[in-house]
């Protein structure tokens, strides 16, 4: 069976935790709301929309919908201004050579993001080429851990979702592709991401040879 792959943007193709968390951070500290690492990576692959009313929770804070609605475009100007700024030196280690070593494996190539800025990040760091086709957070309804982002990916990949295999770095993620059947694979800190069929620190510690592994097995 041909084996689908799914990956995550942020904090698995490129690292921008780093600038959502200064935009996230600037925001909670204006409304007197104290912000940390700690509540940054319960944020990872959160929508927008949900990371604000978590941190106005966080905060005890009640806001009227015209400023929830304020809070969210300049949180996403601020982020936008360091995107601008991104190259190709932002791509994390070793992310193409997984990228291309999949497509000379003929595997379909999927990204899977929350985002609404996923396509102006890969023209960004110059990557849009390397996926058959992207589900983006314009595309879904239902934010991750709801599996709806990968079972759309599987979908156009025209894959079914026990031959996919997700690549993630939040916990919502995992959560997610473990819910729609998938191979889920950790890309960060085991403790943190236990969740995961496999963890690795970063795509360097992942050989071919176990990428072969995933084209050849069943998931059982
Ligand atoms: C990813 C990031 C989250 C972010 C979400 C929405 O999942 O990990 O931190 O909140 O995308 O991104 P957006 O670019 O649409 O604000
Ligand atoms: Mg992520």
């Amino acid at each position: 069976n041909k084996k689908g792959f799914i990956f995550d943007l942020d904090g698995v193709i490129v690292d921008t935790a780093k600038y959502h968390y200064l935009a996230w951070k600037n925001l909670a500290e204006e409304l007197g709301i104290s912000f940390s690492e700690i509540q940054n990576e319960q944020l990872k692959g959160v929508s927008r929309i949900r990371s604000l009313e978590k941190i106005l929770e966080w905060g005890n804070l009640e806001i009227p919908q015209d400023k929830f609605d304020k809070l969210l475009v300049e949180k996403n100007e601020e982020y936008l201004s360091y995107i601008n700024n991104m190259n190709q030196n932002e791509i994390l280690p070793d992310a193409v050579r997984v990228l291309e070593y999949l497509k000379t494996q003929n595997c379909g190539i999927a990204l899977g993001s929350a985002s609404k800025n996923a396509r102006i990040i890969l023209d960004k760091v110059n990557l849009r080429e390397h996926f058959e086709t992207i589900i983006d957070g314009t595309d879904v309804t239902k934010a991750k851990p709801d599996p709806e982002v990968f079972i759309k990916g599987a979908e156009r990949l025209n894959i079914a979702p026990e031959h996919c295999v997700v690549f993630e770095d939040s916990v919502a993620g995992i959560q997610a592709a473990n819910a729609a059947g998938m191979v889920s694979i950790g890309i960060g800190d085991s403790a943190i991401l236990y969740e995961a069929d496999y963890v690795f620190e970063n795509f360097k510690e992942m050989d071919n040879q176990f990428i072969n592994q995933l084209i050849t097995t069943e998931k059982v």
